[in-house]
């Protein structure tokens, strides 16, 4: 199946079976703005809740807030985003699209790197087990001048980009002979630099002093109360403060379904660490994360990190975990070191300290941070994309499956009577009502018993239980499970243990 095909059915899945609908639809909906169904709503507590239990809980050092969307305006001016939370944007005056520049051109640099994957693939295919794919990188010419392409490209970037020359950037498109993806023209405008923040007023008094923004990142909400957890929380450096919430950023394209909204949520956790040893902590938790997203066994060969080459101004080092989505690999997660850039710069526009006192080195200063930050609804995409599967099961029978991380599934068990008769669905909501108080349990009675298998599969619930006669003489059930589609019969004493060893997040935790 085609990647973007691919994609399609996973909108139309998640629409269907209630993940996630277009926002306001029956207007026609508003665009790249999605809403989340009753199992989409579900999915996403779970993955707030591995993240929450592993960054929070499971970190004495790590404290979480929930800070507010609209901040004094003087926060996004301190932080540099009044004048520096831009992209670049470009026109194609005949399809009359909108596009990132920086985009265009990191796509054209994505078309020669899978050039030299494709050599890879070859040669990996005409000499099996001999190939020395370092040496094949070091010597085939092909790769070389592919690799040399991307270098120049790269630098070209770095000096156009980096340095806000806009008419930099419109040359290296032209250059690279970039055309529009719609209208197969290189018909461009110029490149402008456009402010991705929202803004409104406060109160009823308009103007520019009474403007404020939806914050473009929870980060800052950190930043302004790090001295207030500092000192209730009675925290020593190294720590770290955590908080999950909505941001919005104007983006010029928003597409590709969930992955790049104008509202969408992140998870984010800014550690404040010893000046000088940022690096040593950046790459602690570069390990840490990706060890976290390894964990869900949604397949190591999904995830690469991607070293910034165009860094953000409070930056001095960054990457990106990036996902294999139905789209291609792409940003996942960030990992950044801010340096003391944002707590100075709050400094000094609050013309308050934001100084720790280190009783270790009896020496007074700004922490520097290093800081995790995670895109909640690019996640729910990951976790989405790679868990859906249609499996041929012989017999020209096929059945849609959401082989969702146990400890994710929006319901982790169905229960159902065999029949609508005989005390059997008295008997069902008896075993339920007992599950239910550790788990979220579905009940269903209607259909046969084989169809009511495909809809719990096709929402990713981990098991089925299903109550028959026998039930009602011995107290056994039988337990179908979601990936083996095996059947067990189990006393209904034994399976809250049973549910449990398969679904609870102390599995990813430990
Ligand atoms: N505080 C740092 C920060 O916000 P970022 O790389 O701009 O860094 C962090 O964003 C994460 O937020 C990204 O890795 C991505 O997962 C998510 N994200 C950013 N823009 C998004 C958008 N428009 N829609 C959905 N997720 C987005």
């Amino acid at each position: 199946m085609q990647k973007e095909d691919n994609l399609k059915d996973i909108i139309s899945h998640a629409k269907e079976y209630g993940f996630v609908f277009p926002s306001s639809e029956i207007y026609d909906g508003l665009s790249a703005t999605y809403d989340y169904g009753q199992l989409g709503a579900e999915l996403k507590n779970n993955i707030k809740s591995y993240w929450w239990k592993s960054m929070v809980q499971m970190h004495e050092n790590i404290l979480g807030i929930d800070s507010a969307i609209f901040m004094h305006p003087t926060t996004w001016k301190a932080s540099g985003h009044v004048d520096a939370f831009n992209d670049p944007l470009i026109d194609n005056k005949d399809s009359k699209k909108r596009y990132r520049a920086d985009v265009l051109i990191e796509e054209h640099i994505e078309k020669i790197r899978s050039k030299i994957d494709k050599d890879v693939k070859k040669g990996i295919k005409r000499f099996g087990d001999t190939f020395d794919k370092e040496q094949f990188l070091a010597t085939n010419p092909n790769v070389l001048r592919n690799q040399a392409k991307i270098n120049d490209i790269e630098q070209r970037m770095r000096e156009t980009l980096g340095k806000e020359n806009l008419e930099g950037v419109y040359n290296l498109i032209m250059d690279l002979d970039i055309s529009c993806p719609i209208s197969g023209t290189k018909n461009w405008t110029e490149v402008r630099q456009f402010n991705l923040m929202f803004s409104t007023e406060l109160g009823s008094v308009s103007g520019d002093a009474s403007k404020i923004y939806l914050r473009p990142e929870t980060a800052q909400g950190i930043f302004v109360n790090y001295l207030n957890v500092q000192k209730t929380g009675r925290m020593k450096i190294p720590f770290g403060i955590a908080q999950i919430g909505k941001a919005f950023r104007n983006e010029i394209v928003a597409r590709q379904f969930i992955f790049r909204m104008r509202e969408f949520e992140q998870m984010e956790m800014q550690f404040f660490v010893r000046p000088g040893e940022e690096m040593k902590w950046y790459d602690y938790w570069k390990e840490q994360r990706i060890k976290w997203h390894k964990k869900l066994g949604l397949g190591e060969q999904n995830y690469r990190f991607h070293d910034h080459i165009k860094l953000a101004h409070y930056a001095n080092a960054a990457a990106d975990i990036e996902f294999n989505f139905p789209m291609g690999f792409k940003e996942l997660e960030g990992i950044h070191s801010r340096t003391d850039f944002d707590l100075k710069q709050h400094e000094a526009h609050s013309g308050k300290k934001l100084q720790y006192f280190d009783p270790e080195i009896n020496e007074n200063y700004v922490p520097y941070v290093v800081e995790t930050s995670i895109g909640l609804d690019r996640m729910f995409l990951a976790v989405l994309s790679s868990s859906f599967k249609n499996e041929d099961l012989g017999d020209g029978k096929t059945r849609a499956v959401l082989s969702i991380p146990p400890a994710l599934a929006p319901y982790k068990v169905a229960v159902m009577p065999l029949t609508k008769k005989d005390g059997l669905p008295e008997k069902a909501r008896e075993i339920m009502n007992t599950l239910k108080l550790n788990h979220n349990c579905a009940f269903d009675e209607k259909d046969s018993p084989g169809k009511r298998y495909r809809r719990q599969d096709a929402i990713g619930t981990p098991y089925c239980v299903m109550v028959d006669h026998q039930t009602m003489e011995d107290e056994t059930v039988t337990i179908r499970d979601r990936d083996t589609m095996e059947q067990d019969r189990v006393k209904i004493s034994e399976l809250a243990n049973i549910i449990d060893g398969k679904v609870s997040m102390t599995n990813l935790l430990t």
